[in-house]
């Protein structure tokens, strides 16, 4: 039962600020390096960056609150976490892992192409400008058949080795090697971006909002942008809070990671959109602007190799600060509810979805003909469901739980440290958790389903 120290007692995070980093280095990742400058760039820039925020006031804030108040009450996985407080809510946990154990699969073969993209900066294979070869380059990669398996294999072993070390000596001590890398990192490729010429279009597109863009899709797009960015809505922050020592401050974490988190989505979007525009790439090329625009324009520039490496680098940090999270969700379940110890279920758990991660690999290239949900092949379509709809709709009965089931006093009980710590939004919060948030949830979700 590794879920315990040597007393018997659940592990806990070493600090708060080991805490702050292990949860900011979850929702930090590939959602905010490669997605949201890919969905900015699809949706208008500046009018999707506005829809972001208000959805992140209305619902992010909101709902990261909920997770970790819930996650410290009751000191267990997902499924437990709703077990202990309504036997008959344990499902929503399930949908939670269930989540989790889909999005790890295919972030995992993400994280393997950019290892693998590590490996080129590295060897100077990404110093082409020619268009034709970086497109190839990144095909042949994402459509073969052992390479890519063989990166995801890593990627996915080293996220099992850090979620061996447990809690403190694996997770927290990660992040907090992870993380400043990572700010240190993409401050330098933001400044380098905006200062190239023309960068400047790049800067007014992701932040002047062009009102012509808004629609349904635009605010659908958002919302699901928010859960998976902040990783919400399937139990992680239920997680990460079921370590948290009983003197934390909830409402001040539950402010400072969504914040770090979109200040990092925010100066994702500055490193890559000026650089797109400077060399008037097309800002909607989705996850290739990352994996091809990027390379085209590092090459053209002095100690390009040098920025490339450092740019994966990067991107690979957020991707496994957040790929730890994913399966230990999943870990913490088995380990609580199964009695497994920690190394079996890692070693279990991480078998399982690196077969069906190798399954979405192989989606992209021999298997790219085998069609799921809507039309969109098994990678694409473990991502539809996950982020679109599970991810969403665990949100929505969060709220319902949170703010009707269980009780919004006994949250904020459990806020505020049995009535030590002063909360002064926790009437706006109510409101928030019990009518806006489960309203705004369920408009979008019928009005996309029209
Ligand atoms: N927040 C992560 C990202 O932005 O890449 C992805 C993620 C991690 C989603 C953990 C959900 C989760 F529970």
């Amino acid at each position: 039962m590794a879920n315990l120290n040597q007393n018997n007692e659940r592990e806990q995070w070493g600090s708060k600020l080991g805490f702050i980093l292990a949860a900011s280095g979850s929702a930090v990742g590939l959602g905010n390096l490669v997605k949201f400058p890919a969905v900015a760039g699809k949706n208008g820039g500046g009018a999707f960056v506005l829809v972001y925020f208000i959805i992140l006031f209305l619902v992010g804030f909101t709902l990261m609150l909920a997770e970790i108040v819930l996650g410290r009450h009751t000191k267990l996985n997902a499924i437990g976490a709703y077990r202990k407080i309504r036997k008959n809510w344990a499902w929503v946990g399930g949908l939670g892992v269930l989540a989790g154990f889909m999005i790890l699969s295919y972030y995992s073969v993400i994280g393997g192409w950019v290892i693998n993209y590590l490996l080129k900066s590295l060897t100077g294979a990404l110093k082409t400008s020619d268009a034709e070869v970086i497109n190839q380059m990144f095909g042949s990669l994402v459509t073969g058949t052992v390479e890519p398996i063989v990166y995801h294999g890593i990627f996915m072993l080293a996220t099992m080795i850090i979620v061996i070390g447990g809690i403190g000596g694996g997770i927290e001590k990660s992040s907090k090697i992870l993380m400043p890398g990572l700010f240190i990192m993409i401050i330098l490729i933001a400044l380098r971006s905006m200062t190239l010429p023309g960068g400047v279009e790049g800067i007014k597109y992701l932040l002047v909002p062009d009102f012509s863009k808004l629609s349904i899709g635009v605010v659908l797009d958002a919302l699901g942008q928010v859960f998976f960015s902040l990783s919400l809505g399937m139990g992680c922050m239920i997680t990460y809070g079921s370590y948290l020592g009983e003197d934390t401050n909830i409402p001040q974490s539950a402010t400072i990671i969504p914040l770090i988190d979109t200040g990092v989505a925010l100066l994702a979007g500055l490193a890559v959109l000026p650089a797109v525009f400077a060399y008037n790439l097309d800002p909607n090329a989705g996850m290739g602007i990352i994996f091809k625009a990027f390379p085209a324009i590092f090459a053209q520039l002095p100690f390009g190799n040098f920025f490339s490496f450092i740019f994966f680098l990067l991107v690979l940090f957020a991707a496994l600060s957040s790929s730890i999270s994913l399966l230990e969700v999943c870990v913490s379940y088995v380990v609580d509810e199964w009695k497994m110890n920690r190394k079996a279920a890692v070693t279990l758990l991480g078998l399982i979805i690196f077969v069906i991660g190798s399954i979405a690999s192989l989606s992209y290239g021999p298997w790219g003909h085998i069609k799921f949900v809507a039309g969109l092949n098994f990678f694409d379509s473990l991502d539809f469901i996950s982020a679109n709809y599970l991810l969403p709709l665990g949100g929505l009965l969060l709220c319902i739980f949170v703010g009707w089931v269980w009780g919004t006093d006994n949250a904020i009980k459990e806020a505020t440290n049995g009535g030590k710590l002063t909360f002064s939004l926790a009437s706006l919060w109510v409101i928030l958790i019990k009518y806006v948030g489960p309203v705004a949830i369920t408009i979008v979700f019928i009005r996309s389903l029209i």
